[in-house]
């Protein structure tokens, strides 16, 4: 299944109460045990959702592919060097934003983000950059040699259904074919969900997707495993 599942909003959910449920270790594993290839969380400067503790019951329990979204910051680094999860995602973030709003600007950080990448990488973690579908970006992530990319899924996702979403489509299979051809591993991710997936699952270049909200959404209604299992029926074309 080329799925990772984005707990992130299980977490909102204990958050609101303050609570210890749910749980988003026992998300994670029921996830797995559907299928998920992979586990994904933002671990934000703001702790809105998942905390450091999180991040290390999260380390003890995944047995898939645990990738940690997180900002190029001194602070984020500490914590990714402690956790070691096997993927940092790195994204860019704003205090107020509801969740993330664009990809990192790869291009204009270069000298920044290449010795804070070598840093996570000679301790052993991977690092993928969450991109916009700009090809300068994508090339300057090639340059920055990352060990995967995220496109940025969001404008399409947004899009009404017609000519701009059927233009955002192809920026996304056009910048996931520049970036295969580069040799880099290409995933994608943002505000995708049960309606809108199967025209970006289409997308051969693409090797696995991040879904967090609409898995999460589902979830509460008719269980994670089934929320899990559609999602991935919809990626299988
Ligand atoms: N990829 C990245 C980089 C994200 O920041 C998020 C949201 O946390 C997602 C994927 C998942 O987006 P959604 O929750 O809309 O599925």
């Amino acid at each position: 299944m080329r799925l990772s599942v984005n707990i992130d909003h299980f977490v909102t959910l204990r958050e609101a109460r303050r609570s210890s449920d749910p749980d988003p270790v026992l998300a994670a594993l029921l996830a797995e045990q559907a299928g998920a290839e992979g586990i994904v969380c933002h671990i934000r400067g703001d702790r809105r959702h998942i905390k450091e503790k999180d991040l290390h019951r999260l380390r003890e329990a995944v047995r898939t592919s645990l990738n940690v979204e997180m900002a190029a910051t001194e602070d984020m680094k500490k914590i990714a060097l402690k956790v070691k999860p096997d993927f940092v995602s790195l994204v860019p973030e704003q205090p107020e934003e509801l969740t993330t709003e664009g990809g990192l600007d790869a291009a204009g950080q270069q000298k920044h983000l290449e010795s804070h990448i070598r840093e996570l990488q000679a301790a052993g973690v991977k690092v993928s950059i969450f991109v916009d579908t700009e090809i300068r970006q994508i090339e300057a992530c090639r340059k920055l040699n990352v060990d995967r990319i995220e496109i940025n899924t969001g404008p399409y996702a947004e899009s009404p259904q017609g000519r701009k979403r059927d233009e955002a489509l192809e920026a996304v299979r056009l910048a996931a074919a520049h970036a295969a051809d580069l040799g880099l591993e290409v995933h994608a991710g943002h505000g995708l969900d049960y309606h809108n997936v199967e025209p970006v699952a289409a997308i051969e270049d693409i090797t696995g997707f991040s879904i967090g909200f609409s898995i999460v959404a589902r979830a509460a209604i008719v269980g994670i495993d089934t929320a899990v299992r559609d999602m991935g029926d919809l990626l299988l074309i």
